[in-house]
């Protein structure tokens, strides 16, 4: 499949947001990636449904919600409603994770789950079936702009190992530090969506040449 390439709004101009997401549209981007961070499981705080509903007034590209927080099951329906296509949640915050998953599908979302650097993916053995996404966290969620941690290179391979051995098609998406120089790579390693702030929006030639540079350095 093509490579999904999903710019995070964390590091938007957040006073120009709707002209960055547009030029993030216009610039050929396949998904806008809104990390949500609730100050508890991650020290930073960040949007809530407010934001999602502004992005979805804006674009007609899919939006992807990474939900960085304690409880996300309080606030599924609120982001579903706010016109979420994809809802992510960590595992380390859903001691019920199969009820989570199940709960997003039923709202006629894509479930998502995450796990964070130091955490095993073992459970995915045991949720097959309940899931469209894996994203791989390749920094410790909280912030923009951190070095790619290398030893998730092998956990993405051991991702798309374990699918295949479940027999699942869900899609693996790799979020942090994530570059043109390291790009190519992590889709050789199995991951198909890519989510990338500052290579995007830090490109010194803008929002449509940070994009563009990633799809180059995919071949
Ligand atoms: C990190 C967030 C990421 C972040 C990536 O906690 O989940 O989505 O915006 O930013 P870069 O690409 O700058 O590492
Ligand atoms: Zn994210």
């Amino acid at each position: 499949m093509k490579p999904i390439i999903a710019p995070s709004i964390l590091s938007a101009d957040l006073a120009n947001l709707e002209r960055d997401v547009r030029l993030c549209e216009e610039a050929g981007a396949d998904v806008i990636h809104v990390d949500v961070m609730d100050g508890s499981f991650v020290p930073n705080l960040t949007f809530g449904p407010g934001v999602v509903a502004a992005c979805r007034r804006v674009t007609t590209l899919p939006i992807d919600v990474h939900l960085m927080m304690v409880n996300p099951e309080k606030h599924l329906e609120a982001f579903a409603k706010a016109g979420a296509d994809v809802l992510t949640v960590h595992y380390e915050t859903c001691p019920h994770i199969h009820r989570v998953l199940q709960t997003i599908c039923e709202l006629g979302v894509k479930p998502g789950i995450t796990f964070n650097p130091g955490t095993p993916i073992t459970p995915l053995k045991y949720l097959a079936g309940v899931f469209d996404q894996v994203l791989i966290m390749s920094v410790n969620p909280g912030f923009g702009g951190q070095k790619f941690i290398e030893a998730c290179e092998q956990k993405l391979r051991d991702t798309a190992a374990l699918l295949d051995e479940i027999g699942s098609e869900a899609i693996i998406q790799v979020d942090g530090g994530v570059d043109a120089d390291n790009i190519a790579r992590l889709f050789a390693a199995g991951a198909r969506n890519f989510v990338a702030g500052t290579a995007i929006f830090g490109h010194p030639g803008g929002i449509s040449a940070g994009v563009a540079s990633l799809r180059e350095a995919l071949g």
